[in-house]
């Protein structure tokens, strides 16, 4: 493949996935029908701790992140595991249909889950758009400006004095010279692509 960036082109926006009990940040949403109740596809991670509580619940909310969210959410729900911590602690919840939603988004998607596909690293979850509401009509948070500036949302800590390879998508460290070209990441699964190099001197 002669350069597999250009998928990150694919234009799409930032959203907090939850479930009763947990959650994380997700990109990749698609509406992939019409109508009053359309469907829309998810694509979770396996490893992810939110693709179990899914496939639990079999309903999940989609908060649509605003570009003015606070970096707390991003790195509550996209750099930590539910497995390690609580994620609802300090985060302002509102109810909706049963489901905990972000107040810090311009509004969200309940879907009750009505297929399932397993893509290899992925769950692609396909719901059936339920209820929804618009909190605030201001600027949504798309991956490409997310992935443009995310320093003004997180702060990827690494050693000083070493060189450092973040994972964009989880956050994990690794540490050394070079990122082999067939690296995957131990935790999220993530290919090079996503690794950004850090020296912290
Ligand atoms: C901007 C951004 C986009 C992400 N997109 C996805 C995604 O589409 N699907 C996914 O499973 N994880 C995605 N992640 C990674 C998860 O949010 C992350 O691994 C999270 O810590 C998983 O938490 P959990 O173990 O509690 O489920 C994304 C993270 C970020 C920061």
């Amino acid at each position: 493949m002669k350069n597999k960036k250009i998928t990150r082109k694919i234009s799409q926006g930032v959203y907090v996935l939850t479930t009763s009990s947990g959650g994380c940040v997700v990109d990749a949403v698609s509406q992939v029908s019409a109508g009053d109740n359309p469907y829309i596809s998810v694509a979770v991670m396996k490893s992810n701790y939110t693709c179990e509580l899914v496939k639990k619940n079999k309903k999940f909310a989609l908060s649509v992140l605003g570009r003015d969210v606070s970096g707390n959410i991003i790195d509550t729900f996209g750099l930590k595991s539910g497995r390690d911590i609580d994620k609802f602690q300090n985060v302002d919840l509102l109810r909706e249909d049963d489901l905990p939603v972000l107040k810090d988004s311009l509004g969200y998607m309940i879907c009750e889950v009505i297929d399932q596909i397993d893509t290899g690293s992925h769950i692609l979850y396909i719901g059936k758009l339920v209820e929804a509401d618009v909190f605030k009509d201001t600027e949504v948070l798309t991956y490409q400006y997310y992935q443009e500036h995310k320093d003004e949302y997180i702060r990827f800590e690494t050693m000083k004095g070493k060189i450092a390879w973040v994972c964009t998508m989880c956050g994990y460290v690794y540490y050394g010279e070079i990122l082999p070209d067939d690296f995957i990441c131990s935790r999220c699964g993530v290919g090079k692509e996503y690794f950004e190099k850090r020296e912290d001197a």
